[in-house]
């Protein structure tokens, strides 16, 4: 297909009319395998954990948002990030950012580690602890940015430039971003991967992971590595999420205007000790959203000094609900401490800044005045 610009991509790319009906939507293919014509001979499908075209649409759709070559769906986000460490040998030395999602920590430093995988959590916004702390058997770089949920930002083209002085696999969690924001692999960055269940899908109504790749190889490897593993996306997931996509832009460009009024007005309120937005000029990367994200997005976290302010601030939040995850039209409120990052010890938890009085905010689309008039009422009962 030509190339168009990011919104006519977004609502295009990767599909096209069933080619027997004309239906101008994919149509969800609920089919575990596929009728051969003769033996060695099938019209590209041969079994479901292998392919399916409802999600290799969506696997298109993304990697052209993505500006890259090859695209993979898998189950969540974590089946995603699994696939990726799998490109490595036992052995690897992995240089990851400290304030990644707990999830990523808890893979590492759980699981990974049993079958061999060295992890190394530094503070991967300083580039010359990055330098320093490669090893002979460093393998990869896994930077997360805007990290969750302190939102630091991490140079892309300085660690692209890294990666590819000591050829090592550089790989970016663009979940917080979205591809509208940042697109890592125009930067130099050899995978960008999402927990599709976020701003991708936008609606809070399935679970995904995408990885979008230029790098021949690894995509060869990774769909291998879906074929093996299965931690492969249903087709009525990936469904959801091609109709998700269709609307990023405009889901987006909301989510953003809403999140730039919030962390304005948080950091006017006394009761707020911390506001981290990176829209926010005196965030201290403030210009390096310049450099590489065309907005700074929609996550927001702030201190309110305690657990139990924390504590009564999330109780009286109305409009805001109390939940895990990010990115949808709802405006989501958590806790970090107990929720996403409860896996990470409280002393490198504290280390990191993801304090006890520490609330994360994923500003929805709703009307703005309503989502700080919600927050306005929750802060006078701390
Ligand atoms: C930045 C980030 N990466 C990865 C994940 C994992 O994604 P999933 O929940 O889809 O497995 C999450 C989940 O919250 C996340 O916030």
């Amino acid at each position: 297909m030509k190339k168009y610009k990011f919104s006519t991509e977004a609502i295009h790319a990767g599909q096209i009319p069933d080619p027997t009906t004309g239906a101008i939507m994919t149509p969800v293919y609920l089919t575990s395998t596929y009728v051969q014509q003769e033996l060695g001979k099938n019209k590209g499908y041969e079994y479901g954990r292998v392919s399916n075209p409802t999600r290799t649409a969506l696997e298109k759709n993304i990697a052209a948002l993505e500006n890259g070559k090859e695209g993979m769906a898998f189950a969540s986000g974590m089946a995603a990030i699994d696939a990726v460490f799998h490109l490595l040998p036992a052995g690897s030395h992995i240089i990851i950012s400290n304030n990644t999602y707990g999830g990523t920590y808890r893979i590492a430093k759980m699981i990974l580690e049993n079958y061999g995988l060295q992890f190394d959590f530094i503070d991967t916004s300083n580039i010359a602890l990055v330098i320093k702390s490669r090893k002979e058997n460093t393998k990869m770089v896994y930077v997360e940015t805007p990290t969750n949920p302190t939102m630091q930002l991490t140079d892309l083209k300085a660690i692209a430039d890294f990666a590819k002085r000591h050829k090592i696999i550089s790989v970016v969690d663009n979940t917080f971003a979205s591809p509208y924001l940042q697109r890592p692999l125009d930067l130099g960055i050899d995978i960008s991967l999402h927990s599709a269940t976020k701003y991708l899908n936008g609606h809070s109504d399935m679970l995904g992971g995408m990885v979008v790749t230029n790098n021949i190889t690894y995509s060869e490897k990774l769909r291998f590595l879906q074929k093996s593993l299965g931690g492969i996306m249903g087709a009525f997931d990936a469904w959801l999420c091609l109709r998700g996509t269709k609307t990023l832009t405009v889901r987006m460009k909301q989510h953003c205007q809403n999140a730039e009024i919030i962390a304005e007005w948080l950091t006017k309120q006394k009761k707020i000790k911390k506001v981290n937005y990176p829209g926010l000029k005196k965030h201290p990367q403030h210009e390096m959203v310049k450099k590489q994200m065309s907005h700074a997005g929609a996550m927001i976290s702030f201190d309110l000094g305690s657990l139990i302010n924390a504590k009564k601030f999330l109780k009286n939040v109305e409009l805001c609900s109390l939940a895990e995850s990010l990115g949808g039209v709802e405006t989501l409120i958590s806790h970090p401490a107990t929720m996403t990052h409860a896996s990470i010890p409280k002393d490198e938890r504290i280390k990191i800044g993801v304090t006890d009085g520490l609330v994360r905010l994923s500003v929805g689309i709703e009307d703005v005045e309503d989502i700080i008039a919600d927050l306005q009422f929750a802060l006078k009962k701390v």
